[in-house]
């Protein structure tokens, strides 16, 4: 990332495109940032610099903000993520894949803009080996979500060795923000549970209390994705999608780690529909190729987590 770079942030009120806004603001500038959002926000997106209304899927919106402002970094954060596409199969898919196109043609026609598509361990299924997912292996993902992630990384890898596209990629884990809100994903109890921790001491979970999930907060998973992004063209060996590992924990080892701080914090257990996603999903991940192709190392656990998740929506409930 230079100081000549103007980036584009599609899904910016979304859950990672809401830190990654922030992160790239304070380093590139607010003006050298391009924000858009298929809903209108008000508030930091606007005030701290350009901000559009923009669907993923009109192709020539898109292509004309990045004409008007010499974009040369894009980063695709558009989707509906699993439990949401669970329920609406047939537009999460468009949007998945259309979005995806969208992209990577115009990144095809313009050979100078670099793109970051993110994919999730939702590609891999029920026939993976679930105790560190190597890299390479079976996939055969079962849900809407997992099936357009998967198909999204062979068109990557395609969209790379047939027209040079330099898309780059990660697999993230769980991810975890005291900045966005859950968003309809199936590791987001995750995040709900802090909130209603500190509002109400209780959560009813909707996943079993031994269902391990491989996490990682936020702060970890925007340094991988920004280091990604800077990473050598020639370092870089996997143009489909890169496995990152951060955390591995189940809501019984998040609920005790939360006791830590409340005493009094309480959680019971209803597993959902959610259940069976969670069960066809890697328990951790072996995320080696990250480590040797660009340098990825993680920071937080699940206990440092917890303190800086807590002090932080402490500090947002004082201010609001
Ligand atoms: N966190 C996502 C979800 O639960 C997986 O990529 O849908």
């Amino acid at each position: 990332m230079t100081n000549t770079d103007t980036v584009l942030v599609l899904g910016s009120a979304g859950q990672i495109g809401t830190d990654l806004v922030y992160t790239l603001r304070e380093r590139l500038g607010g003006a050298s940032v391009i924000a858009a959002d298929v809903k209108d926000q008000q508030g930091y997106l606007r005030e701290s610099g350009p901000f559009y209304v923009l669907d993923v899927l009109d192709k020539m919106a898109v292509a004309e903000i990045i004409n008007k402002h010499k974009v040369n970094r894009v980063y695709l954060l558009a989707a509906l993520l699993s439990a949401t596409a669970e329920q609406k199969m047939k537009s999460a898919w468009n949007l998945n894949m259309e979005g995806l196109f969208t992209i990577l043609d115009i990144a095809a026609e313009k050979k100078a803009i670099r793109v970051f598509w993110p994919s999730s361990i939702a590609v891999f299924g029920t026939t993976t080996p679930r105790i560190l997912t190597p890299q390479f292996t079976v996939m055969e993902p079962t849900t809407v979500y997992g099936i357009s992630k998967q198909a999204g990384e062979r068109w990557c890898e395609y969209y790379h060795a047939k027209f040079g596209v330099d898309v780059r990629s990660i697999r993230y884990p769980g991810l975890i923000s005291y900045k966005a809100h859950p968003g309809g994903g199936t590791t987001d109890y995750a995040v709900d549970i802090y909130h209603q921790a500190l509002d109400k001491g209780s959560y009813t979970c909707f996943l079993k209390e031994d269902t391990t999930l491989p996490m990682m907060y936020m702060p970890d998973a925007i340094r991988a994705t920004l280091q990604l992004m800077e990473a050598n063209d020639a370092d870089l060996k996997i143009r489909s999608s890169y496995n990152l590992a951060g955390m591995s924990f189940t809501p019984q080892q998040i609920a005790a780690e939360i006791k830590k701080h409340i005493p009094d914090f309480t959680m019971d257990y209803h597993p959902d529909f959610r259940q069976q996603i969670a069960d066809s999903w890697p328990q951790s991940i072996d995320d080696s190729y990250a480590q040797k192709d660009w340098g990825w190392k993680q920071e937080f656990n699940l206990s440092s987590m917890t303190n800086d998740m807590l002090l932080h929506l402490k500090e947002d409930r004082q201010h609001a």
